[in-house]
């Protein structure tokens, strides 16, 4: 099989915080994101997110442009603050306005939108509160849930909750260098955890209590992938076992959050391993965050190659990293895990798998003739749908693939150093210009990737 099905959904996707700007615009009120810029030092090169692309005025013609490139749908988050500047409670018009605008443009132009509703950027004055770690704080994201989905279930069908809570817990409540920058004891981060699969599962029941139309709901966890570098069914073993490990005390693992939300169940080597620190659950609490899901979405960049040492033991294999490409993020360039990623995760939860993410930070800068050549990103791009590809046709069912990002954005803690756009930003002047790879996937979306 040299295509995909023929509802493959081909995608690009993008966050609020990191495209919108517009921060003072029309009501929108702080959030961790701007909080956490203003601090010295946490950002690479002291920018923040205040202009970033400016989407929120041009948001016009960012879809003109993503329609051009026969792009089918774009994965986009709608930011709390604007919606609900206080948190909870009042609904700023103008702030969901904007969204009603957005869809209705995508619509209008031939590309269907899928909401995420948290990409990070929680309002300032609830973390104020507490944040994740307040006991109300999954009532506040339900209630901020029921709100967008009221407007805009009518018109948009797939749907995300959270995304990548390994990395706003992990990163932003745990190792500091995400907003909002804490660095709190392991029980404290496993709270902020619990509430926050907690907000999930509420956000989903009344979602679908309030939905216009029958709604199709997810999560876009990471997804950590470690995969066999040989067909030794041991192998292979080995790598799913331990891609559904918790093995360390920190919040990168699937099972932590996808257990809970589509078993009810915390792994038991998480329960093992986190014994001293669990917080209390609620006794109905499991109940409340496994919610059925019509989706298995993933963000996957990267993966780990295993082997098994000369003791029979499996540990990464080093050689077959040995001067393997890498990324300007410093990540390896592994298109295996686009196989073994969605395979696993199919096999271990039986929904269709979306990749909400998977792209790569490159070099790229406007040439003298006007084009950005990134050959790099065709490169990459092209190795991982081949592998998702080669995925689909030995019996995973692949639903569709986001490409982060349509454009170059905010790359949170490292700025605008760090390009993942399919069309260049001069942040300068605001121009886009799409660059080889965008023309390219546009070529594959038109093949159904057939001329992968
Ligand atoms: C993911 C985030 C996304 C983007 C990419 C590069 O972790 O979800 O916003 O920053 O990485």
């Amino acid at each position: 099989m040299n295509k995909f099905k023929e509802d493959f959904v081909w995608g690009v996707a993008a966050s609020s915080y990191q495209i919108e700007g517009a921060a003072e615009q029309d009501g929108r009120s702080d959030s961790v994101w701007d909080m956490f810029c203003r601090e010295p030092g946490k950002i690479k090169d002291s920018s923040d997110g205040r202009i970033a692309c400016d989407h929120y005025n041009r948001y016009q013609d960012d879809v003109r442009m993503i329609a051009d490139l026969n792009v089918k749908a774009y994965r986009l988050s709608t930011a709390w603050p604007r919606i609900i500047p206080d948190g909870y409670g009042k609904v700023n018009e103008k702030g969901l306005a904007f969204y009603d605008k957005l869809v209705d443009e995508l619509l209008a132009a031939g590309v269907t939108p899928w909401i995420t509703l948290y990409h990070w950027d929680m309002p300032t004055c609830l973390f104020d509160q507490g944040g994740w770690l307040n006991p109300a704080s999954s009532d506040w994201f339900a209630d901020y849930a029921r709100v967008v989905t009221e407007r805009l279930s009518d018109r948009v069908t797939n749907w995300f909750t959270l995304n990548e809570p390994q990395v706003f817990l992990g990163l932003g409540h745990q190792v500091g260098e995400h907003a909002p920058g804490l660095q709190l004891p392991f029980e404290k981060v496993l709270l902020a955890s619990h509430n926050s699969l907690l907000a999930h599962g509420k956000a989903v029941q009344v979602m679908r209590a309030v939905a216009k139309q029958p709604l199709k709901i997810g999560a876009a966890p990471v997804g950590v992938v470690n995969f066999p570098t040989s067909d030794d069914p041991a192998l292979v073993e080995a790598a799913r076992k331990s891609t559904f490990s918790v093995s360390g005390v920190n919040c990168f693992s699937n099972t932590w959050y996808a257990d809970p939300m589509l078993k009810g169940e915390y792994p038991e080597d998480g329960l093992e391993l986190f014994e001293h620190y669990l917080p209390k659950f609620g006794a109905d609490d499991m109940k409340q965050i496994c919610q059925p899901l019509d989706m298995y979405a993933a963000n996957i960049y990267a993966g780990t190659p295993l082997e098994f040492n000369d003791k029979g033991e499996v540990v990464t294999a080093e050689s077959s990293l040995l001067g393997c490409g890498r990324t300007t993020m410093d990540w390896n360039v592994t298109p295996d895990c686009l196989y073994w990623g969605p395979k696993f995760l199919y096999e271990r939860y039986g929904l269709p798998i979306v990749v909400t993410e998977n792209g790569l930070a490159s070099c790229d800068w406007v040439h003298v003739n006007g084009e950005v050549d990134d050959a790099g990103r065709v490169d990459y791009v092209q190795r991982h749908l081949r592998a998702l590809r080669q995925a689909a046709a030995d019996g995973t069912d692949v639903a569709g693939y986001f490409y982060w990002s349509i454009m170059d954005n905010f790359e949170w803690g490292f700025g605008y150093q760090q390009r993942f756009g399919m069309v260049h930003v001069d942040y300068h002047t605001q121009k886009r210009t799409p660059k080889r790879s965008a023309y390219w996937y546009r070529d594959v979306i038109n093949s159904n990737g057939e001329i992968l």
